[in-house]
C-alpha cells in the first residue's frame, strides 16, 4: 500500500459526518477530495497551499465532484494559515494531513521547508480536538527533503515523550522511501 493510500485507509476509519478537517498542502486536490468525502455534507475541509495553481487545481477537481462546497481554499503559506486559525479560535479539528515537498509536475524549486513546516506542525498541535489524527508523509528524496524529514522526526519524538500516540511507517526500499508520521492527540 503506498503512503498516500495508508493515510486515507487511517482517516477512514478516524474522520465521520460532520468533522472538520484541514490539508496543510493542497496541491493537486486529491486528499482534499478524499477528506471532503469522508466528513461529509455536514463537515467542513480547509485546504491550504502557497501556490494558487494548485489552488485552482484542487478547486477544479472539487468542482467536479461537487464537494466544493464543503471546502475553504486558503493561498497561503501553512505556518500562517494555522496561525490565523489559532488566532480567530475556530473550532477544533478532528484531522491534519501534511504531504509535503512539491507539486508534482510544477515548479520543484516551491517546496515546503524545515521552519515553516516546524512552525505549521507545532499550530496544527493546538488545532487538534483531543484525539484528533496529524498525518505527515515526508520525502527524502530531494533537495532539502532529508534535512525536513529530521526535523519532522524530531518534532514527532518530542510530542511522543509528552504523552501523545505516534506511529511511524517506512515502506522497505533500498532508496531513501517517504515516510509516514501519525500522531494522535491525547
Ligand atoms: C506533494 S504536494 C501535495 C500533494 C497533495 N496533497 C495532493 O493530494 O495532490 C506538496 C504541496 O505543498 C505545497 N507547499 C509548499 N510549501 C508550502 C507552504 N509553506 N505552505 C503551504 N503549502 C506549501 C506545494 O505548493 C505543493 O502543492
Amino acid at each position: 500500500m503506498r503512503l498516500t493510500e495508508k493515510v486515507h485507509h487511517i482517516l477512514t476509519n478516524h474522520l465521520k459526518e460532520g468533522d472538520r478537517a484541514i490539508d496543510a498542502t493542497a496541491g493537486n486536490g486529491y486528499d482534499t477530495l478524499f477528506l471532503a468525502g469522508q466528513v461529509g455534507s455536514s463537515g467542513k475541509v480547509i485546504a491550504i497551499d502557497i501556490q494558487d495553481c494548485a489552488i485552482q487545481s484542487t478547486r477544479e477537481r472539487l468542482e467536479s465532484a461537487g464537494l466544493i462546497d464543503r471546502v475553504r481554499l486558503v493561498s497561503e503559506d501553512h505556518a500562517t494559515a494555522l496561525g490565523k486559525l489559532i488566532e480567530a479560535n475556530r473550532e477544533k479539528v478532528a484531522a491534519i494531513t501534511f504531504n509535503l515537498g512539491y507539486l508534482p509536475g510544477s515548479d520543484k524549486s516551491i517546496q515546503t521547508r524545515a521552519e515553516s513546516t516546524e512552525a505549521a506542525l507545532a499550530a496544527s498541535i493546538q488545532l487538534l480536538s483531543p484525539g484528533g489524527c496529524l498525518c505527515v508523509t515526508a520525502y527524502r528524496g530531494h533537495s532539502g527533503g532529508t534535512s525536513e524529514a529530521e526535523t519532522v522526526e524530531a518534532f514527532m519524538r518530542k510530542y511522543q515523550t509528552e504523552g501523545h500516540a505516534v506511529d511511524y511507517h517506512e515502506p522497505e526500499s533500498s532508496n531513501s522511501p517517504p515516510v509516514l508520521w501519525v500522531l494522535m492527540k491525547s
